[in-house]
C-alpha cells in the first residue's frame, strides 16, 4: 500500500475499466481548523453506483459538495467528463456551476428540499421550468416521473400531505426528470423507519442502476451499501477503504 504524503496509507484503487465522469485531484477543503477533506482523489465511473460511507464528520457531505459544484475546494481539481470535454467543476464561475446542476445533476438530500407551498407536481415541474421547459410539457414529464415511482393521483398534494417516503420519492422524480446523468443522493433515507427506507432505496436504484447514470449515494445503512457496485469509506477526509462488489458491479 502507498501512502499520501502525510503518511497516511491510500488504499489501492479497485481495478474498474471504463471512462472516469468523474476525477477528483488532491481535494481539501478547511473550514477554519478544521479539515473537511484532506487531499482527497477519485474516480467515479460512467454508471457506477458508488455508496459513501463512514464516522459522522468524516467529509462525505464535504466531498458530495465538492463533486456537484455545490461548494468550492480549497485546492484540488474536479474533473468532469461530458459531451467529449472535460470541465474543472472547481473552476467555473457560479453561474456556470449553477447551470450545470441544473442540467447535468440530481440530487435527493434527507429531506427539506421539497418546496412546501408547491404541490408534488409542481416540485417535479419547477426542475425542468429552470431549465426553460414551458409548464404544461413539465408538468407533463414529471406526471409521468411521478406515475413511475408510484404516485399516480398524489399530482396535487402538497408536501405536507405526503408521508416521508412518499415526499422522497417526488425527491427522486424530481432528480431525475431533467435526464441528469449523475445523481447525488446525501442520507436520502436518513429520516424514514426501515421499510419504508428499504421502498425508496428500491426506486432509486432502480430508476438509476443500468441506465447508464451515475449514483453516489452517502449512507449509513450496510443494506444500502451492500445494492450498490462500490463503497468507499471516509475518515478523516480522506479515503481509508475502497471497494468493489463483484456481484453487483457484473
Ligand atoms: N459549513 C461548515 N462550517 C464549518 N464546519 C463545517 C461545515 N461543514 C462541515 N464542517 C465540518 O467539516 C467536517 C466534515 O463535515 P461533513 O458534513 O462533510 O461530514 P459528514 O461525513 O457528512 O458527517 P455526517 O455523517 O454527520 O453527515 C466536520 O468536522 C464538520 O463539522
Ligand atoms: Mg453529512
Amino acid at each position: 500500500m502507498t501512502t499520501n504524503p502525510s503518511g497516511t496509507p491510500v488504499p489501492p484503487r479497485p481495478a474498474t475499466t471504463g471512462t472516469a465522469v468523474f476525477s477528483a485531484r488532491g481535494l481539501t477543503k478547511n473550514y477554519d481548523a478544521t479539515r473537511a477533506l484532506a487531499d482527497l482523489s477519485l474516480d467515479i465511473r460512467a454508471g457506477e453506483s458508488v455508496a459513501v460511507m463512514g464516522p459522522s464528520g468524516g467529509g462525505k457531505t464535504t466531498l458530495l459538495h465538492c463533486l456537484a459544484g455545490i461548494i468550492t475546494p480549497d485546492a484540488g481539481q474536479v474533473l468532469l467528463q461530458r459531451d467529449g470535454g472535460t470541465t474543472d467543476v472547481a473552476r467555473l464561475s457560479d453561474r456556470d456551476r449553477s447551470a450545470l446542476r441544473r442540467s447535468t445533476f440530481g440530487f435527493v438530500f434527507q429531506q427539506g428540499l421539497l418546496i412546501p407551498e408547491l404541490t408534488a407536481l409542481e416540485n417535479v415541474a419547477v426542475a425542468l421550468m429552470l431549465l426553460g421547459v414551458d409548464r404544461a410539457s413539465a408538468e407533463h414529464s414529471a406526471a409521468q416521473w411521478l406515475a413511475a415511482l408510484g404516485l399516480a393521483g398524489m399530482e396535487d398534494r402538497r408536501v405536507g400531505q405526503l408521508s416521508g417516503g412518499q415526499a422522497q420519492r417526488v425527491a427522486i422524480a424530481r432528480a431525475q426528470v431533467t435526464g441528469a446523468s449523475v445523481i447525488f443522493a446525501d442520507e436520502p433515507t436518513g429520516a424514514l423507519d426501515s421499510g419504508t427506507s428499504a421502498e425508496v432505496m428500491d426506486i432509486l436504484l432502480h430508476s438509476t442502476t443500468g441506465t447508464g447514470k451515475t449514483l453516489v449515494v452517502v449512507t449509513h445503512d450496510d443494506d444500502v451499501a451492500r445494492r450498490c457496485a462500490r463503497t468507499v469509506r471516509l475518515r478523516d477526509g480522506r479515503i481509508v477503504s475502497d471497494s468493489l462488489r463483484a456481484e453487483v458491479a457484473a
